[in-house]
């Protein structure tokens, strides 16, 4: 069984998507152990609540200094024991000590085809409004682990989506959402579930014999 703590910020939609992946079966062998947010008012806390999983926020209001939230956040997460850490619309600089101890364990869901729109500043409708900046015809969404540099690290699964014409960041946000997030994120934690997820020399295998 893979024990999963899921991190976020916000509506919680990335969330949901693994709720209901886990009641449909799509994600097998898998249970969510605890929710963690940053933002006290993030509806994620709510799905979180309605779906019966401990849930808890961890504000850097309610701290000195960093340091202090960093130190609060690795602790809420290694109560919860989770094998995966899995930051779904978490935005928040992740503490170095948490890379170190959860190394190829903590994954991350990005709303671009990465390398592309990603690194600091590139967060939420951000990214999609630099997407259509830029004029791009074809963005997506990344599933990726996470290491200490800024949506660097090993890519698990990439899905493409077409922009279309009168596009705002708005729908933009919301097609990438429909069409690769919620579909890739429940994907790549059914593969780490399963096994079938390596990271070699830095770069992710995925072993499409087993199960
Ligand atoms: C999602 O689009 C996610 O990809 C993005 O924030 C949104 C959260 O939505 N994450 C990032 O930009 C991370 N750099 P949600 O709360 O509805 O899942």
């Amino acid at each position: 069984m893979l024990k999963i703590a899921v991190c976020v910020s916000g509506g919680g939609t990335n969330l949901q998507a693994l709720i209901d992946g886990v009641n449909k079966g799509l994600i097998a062998n898998t249970r969510i152990v605890r929710v963690i947010s940053n933002n006290r008012n993030a509806y994620a806390l709510e799905r979180a609540a309605q779906a019966g999983i401990d849930a808890l926020c961890v504000s850097p209001r309610d701290f000195d200094d960093r340091e202090q939230f960093n130190k609060a956040l690795v602790r809420a997460v290694d109560e919860a024991e989770p094998d995966l850490v899995v930051l779904a619309g978490f935005l928040v600089v992740i503490p170095p000590e948490l890379i170190r101890k959860y190394e190829n364990r903590i994954v991350n869901i990005h709303p671009s085809l990465i390398p592309s729109f990603c690194g600091t500043g590139y967060y939420g409708l951000k990214v999609h409004e630099a997407a259509l900046a830029r004029g791009v015809k074809v963005t997506g969404a990344t599933v990726h682990f996470v290491d200490e540099g800024t949506d660097t690290g090993p890519i698990i699964m990439q899905k493409p989506v077409a922009v279309q014409a009168g596009d705002t960041p708005e729908i933009l946000q919301r097609r990438v959402m429909e069409e690769a997030e919620w579909v890739i994120l429940p994907q790549s934690i059914n593969l780490i579930a399963s096994g079938k997820v390596q990271v070699v020399d830095g770069h992710v295998e995925i072993d499409s014999r087993k199960g």
